[in-house]
């Protein structure tokens, strides 16, 4: 069966939602909108209308996210992701920007053929039934609208960009997790959430240091019910060990890659949990 690539739009919504739930994957509708909407995509669609496959790109400043890379399990091994891989690329080198993304050990292989480096990984950890009650933790409170600046600030330093459009998403899509800890006049952390197809998953959280981070994610837990996603960085031990004695339950692995970078913007030391894989 010939495929055609086609530029996705909201048209392409059932298409892209049954291609990521064909993966098992937690994005939902309003996920896809998110990304549809400030990002770009193409897709490759069969002779009878359906979706085989997706990737779309993030602009950011200087760089875009490489999201969504899925292939519906009828079409692998086909060359459709190296095909869009292209395409995106392609569409990233004509407006100067670097690739980066976070990959599943899947899609790992095909993005170093097409010389993605490896940056540093985190772990999918999931928590469907609490071992234990959750406390709130000390100069943890609600972000407030006052909030938005020192969050952005201290976002576009941990990830290398301003993504006031994700954020502000997030916020509104499960206010209860958007949380700011408190350190005298600046903050010390913060931490968004959102609602998935499976779970709801908490992320970007962002802290100078592990306890603040456990702070929050205590004070989020408290409010969110499981099933609750979450992705740690590897290099955060002690929260890991945290997370493990809470009943969270390792998932899986990602590996953060850089194309046209050396490393991945940002500081990688301030970031306890990505937003997920999707959106960096
Ligand atoms: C990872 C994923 C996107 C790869 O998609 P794909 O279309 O199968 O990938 P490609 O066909 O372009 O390349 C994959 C492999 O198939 C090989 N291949 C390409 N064309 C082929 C063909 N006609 N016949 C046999 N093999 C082929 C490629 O050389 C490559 O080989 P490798 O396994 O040695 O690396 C797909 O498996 C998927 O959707 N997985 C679930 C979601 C996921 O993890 N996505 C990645 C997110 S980071």
């Amino acid at each position: 069966m010939e495929s055609t690539e086609q530029q996705l739009g909201v048209e392409h919504l059932a298409g892209c939602l049954a291609l990521s739930k064909s993966a098992n994957w937690n994005q939902n509708e309003a996920d896809w909108r998110l990304m549809l909407g400030f990002g770009r995509g193409w897709g490759l669609a069969m002779n009878d209308g359906t979706l085989a496959a997706s990737t779309l790109v993030l602009p950011y400043n200087g760089f875009a996210w490489v999201a969504m890379v899925l292939v519906h399990p009828e079409h692998r091994k086909k060359g459709f992701a190296t095909r869009l891989l292209h395409t995106a690329l392609a569409d990233l080198n004509q407006t100067g920007r670097a690739a980066i993304l976070d990959a599943t050990p899947a899609g790992h292989d095909v993005y170093a053929q097409e010389g993605f480096a490896d940056c540093w990984g985190f772990k999918r950890y999931a928590l469907t039934v609490p071992a234990m009650e959750f406390l709130p933790g000390e100069n943890i409170r609600p972000m407030e609208k006052a909030d938005w600046p020192k969050i952005l600030e201290l976002d576009a330093k941990a990830f290398g960009a301003n993504r006031e459009t994700v954020l502000r998403n997030l916020a509104q899509r499960l206010p209860q997790a958007a949380l700011v800890a408190e350190r005298g006049a600046r903050i010390a952390g913060f931490l968004f959430g959102r609602d998935g197809r499976e779970a709801r998953q908490l992320g970007p959280l962002v802290a100078y240091d592990e306890q603040t981070a456990c702070d929050l994610l205590g004070t989020a837990l408290q409010r969110v019910e499981p099933t609750v996603y979450l992705d740690l960085a590897d290099r955060k031990e002690n929260l890991r060990k945290w997370l493990v004695r809470c009943g969270f339950v390792l998932q899986r692995p990602f590996t953060r890659m850089a194309h046209g970078l050396r490393e991945a913007p940002g500081e990688s030391s301030l970031v306890c949990c990505p937003a997920g894989p999707e959106l960096g």
